[in-house]
C-alpha cells in the first residue's frame, strides 16, 4: 500500500488529492500545506511548497513512496530536483523542463525553433527599445512579462498609448520583479480558447478531455483577469480533426523539441490553445494541471490515476491505459465579494454538509481554512469550485448550478454564464 504526498493547497489540489483517494493502492494522503477541504480525504501537512527541505525531510520520515507537485512556483523552483537527489520519488517536471511555464522567452524561442504555430514575437530586455518598436505596430498588442505572474504578467493595449503604460508596468514598477526583466510582445489572435491537459512521460503524450476556462470576473468575458471563475469539459469547439492536427503538429512536437533540448518533461503539459481563422495556435504553455481545469476533468478519470503517475515516472506511458468517462462536467467558482480585487476572509461557510451523499456533485475547496473553533470560513479570494456532472454540458451546467445554491456565505459572488457558450454551439449545431 502507497503514502502519497500532494504539494499545493488549492482546488486543483482538492481534485488531485480526491482522484488519489479512489485508489485501492493508497492508504495515507498527505497533502502540503492542504485546506479546509482537503482535510477531509487527506492529512494536511503545514510545510509551504517552497520548503523543499522541510517536504524532502518529511517525505523520508514517513516513508512517503510518491510525491505530485501540483503548483507552478515549486516546480519551476526545483522541487522534482530536490526530491529525486534525495532518493525520492516525485511526479513532474525537473526544474530545467519546467522552464516550458517558467519563461515565455523560452517557450516562444521553443516554438519558432521546432516550428510549433503561435503568435509572431519579438522580445525585449530594455524598455526603450520595447517601446520604440511598440511605436511603429498595429493594434491591439499583447504584452508579455517573461516570468510566472500569478495570470497577471499578460496585458492586452489596444493603442500605442496603452502599451507604453503597460511596458512600464511590466517592466519599471517593480511589481513583476524578475519576471519582469524580459517581456514578449507578440500579435493579437481572436478565437475560442481551449485547455488541453496531457500526461507525458517524455516519450508518449496523451491528452486529458478538452475544457474551457473563463478568465475574466463578469458574465459574458467582461471585467478583470481572474485565476478562473468557471470551467466546463468537453469543449464543443476542440472537435476530433482538430485534436488530430493538435497531436502531430503540437503536442508530439513540443516534447521532442524539449528532449532535443536536453529538457526531457515528464509530468503534465497544459497546453493553452486558440482556435483562431488561421489555425490552432499555442497561446502558453503551463508545466501542471489547470485550476480549475483539474475539477472538470478529474472527477471523471476512471484509471487509478497512481498508475498513470507511475508510468509517466517509469517511461512507459505508451503501454499504460488512460480511460475517462463519457460525461461532462461544469465546475462553477464562488468567490468573495470584491475578487480579484480587496475582499474579505473568515467568513463561515455554510451547508458544506449538503454534498456529503451526493454521487455527481462535488465541493472542491480553493480558499477555505478551519477556524479556531473548527468551522469551515473563507481563506482567499476563489472559495470554492462547485463540479456536476451530466450527460452533456447542458445537464451538467444546471445541476453545478442548483449544487451552488447548496452552500452560503457573506458576499458569494459567482458568474451566471459557465459553459453556457458550450451550450449555444451545441443547441446552434442541433439547429442546422
Ligand atoms: P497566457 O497566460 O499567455 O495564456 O495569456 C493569458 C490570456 O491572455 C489568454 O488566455 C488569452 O485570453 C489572452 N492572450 C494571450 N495571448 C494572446 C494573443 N496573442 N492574442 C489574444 N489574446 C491573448
Ligand atoms: N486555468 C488556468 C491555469 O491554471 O493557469
Amino acid at each position: 500500500m502507497m503514502k502519497v504526498l500532494v504539494v499545493g493547497s488549492g482546488g486543483r489540489e482538492h481534485a488531485i488529492c480526491a482522484s488519489i483517494k479512489k485508489s485501492p493502492r493508497v492508504e495515507r494522503i498527505f497533502c502540503a500545506p492542504g485546506n479546509g477541504g482537503i482535510a477531509a480525504i487527506a492529512e494536511c501537512i503545514p510545510l509551504s511548497p517552497m520548503d523543499f527541505d522541510g517536504l524532502v525531510t518529511f517525505a523520508k520520515k514517513e516513508g512517503v513512496d510518491l510525491t505530485v507537485v501540483g503548483m507552478d512556483d515549486p516546480l519551476c523552483g526545483g522541487i522534482v530536483d530536490a526530491f529525486s537527489s534525495a532518493g525520492l520519488r516525485v511526479f513532474g517536471p525537473r526544474k530545467n523542463a519546467a522552464l516550458l511555464e517558467g519563461s515565455k522567452v523560452f517557450s516562444k524561442g521553443l516554438m519558432k525553433k521546432y516550428d510549433i504555430p503561435t503568435a509572431d514575437y519579438r522580445t525585449f530586455e530594455d524598455p526603450e527599445e520595447a517601446v520604440a518598436y511598440l511605436r511603429s505596430v498595429s493594434y491591439p498588442r499583447v504584452l508579455k512579462a517573461d516570468g510566472l505572474a500569478l495570470g497577471k504578467g499578460v496585458l492586452i493595449a489596444e493603442s500605442f498609448e496603452e502599451a507604453k503604460e503597460g511596458i512600464h508596468t511590466l517592466m519599471r514598477s517593480g511589481k513583476f520583479c524578475e519576471a519582469g526583466n524580459r517581456v514578449v510582445i507578440e500579435e493579437f489572435m481572436e478565437g475560442p480558447e481551449v485547455s488541453i491537459l496531457t500526461f507525458t512521460d517524455g516519450r508518449t503524450i496523451k491528452a486529458m478531455p478538452s475544457a474551457q476556462d473563463h478568465k475574466r470576473i463578469f458574465d459574458g468575458n467582461r471585467g478583470p483577469n481572474t485565476g478562473g471563475m468557471g470551467t466546463f469539459s468537453p469543449s464543443p469547439f476542440y472537435t476530433r480533426e482538430i485534436h488530430a492536427y493538435c497531436q502531430e503538429h503540437i503536442y508530439e512536437k513540443t516534447i521532442r523539441a524539449m528532449a532535443a533540448e536536453g529538457r526531457p518533461f515528464c509530468g503534465i503539459i497544459f497546453f493553452g490553445l486558440m482556435l483562431t481563422g488561421d489555425g490552432v495556435k499555442v497561446l502558453e504553455y503551463n508545466a501542471r494541471f489547470g485550476d480549475p481545469e483539474a475539477q472538470v476533468i478529474l472527477p471523471g478519470l476512471e484509471t487509478d490515476i497512481t498508475e498513470i503517475f507511475d508510468a509517466c515516472i517509469d517511461g512507459r506511458l505508451e503501454g499504460q491505459k488512460l480511460h475517462f468517462a463519457k460525461e461532462a462536467h461544469v465546475c462553477v467558482v464562488l468567490a468573495s465579494g470584491g475578487y480579484p480585487g480587496d475582499y474579505e476572509k473568515g467568513k463561515r461557510i455554510f451547508g458544506l454538509e449538503n454534498f456529503k451523499d451526493k454521487k455527481d456533485c462535488y465541493c472542491f475547496h480553493a480558499g477555505t481554512a478551519l477556524s479556531g473553533d473548527g468551522e469551515i470560513v473563507t481563506a482567499g479570494g476563489r472559495v470554492l469550485g462547485i463540479t456536476a456532472s451530466g450527460k452533456d454540458v447542458s445537464e451538467a451546467r444546471e445541476k453545478a448550478y442548483e449544487a451552488c445554491k447548496l452552500v452560503d456565505f457573506e458576499g458569494k459572488y459567482l458568474r451566471s454564464d459557465i459553459g453556457k457558450s458550450a451550450e449555444d454551439m451545441l443547441s446552434a449545431k442541433k439547429a442546422n
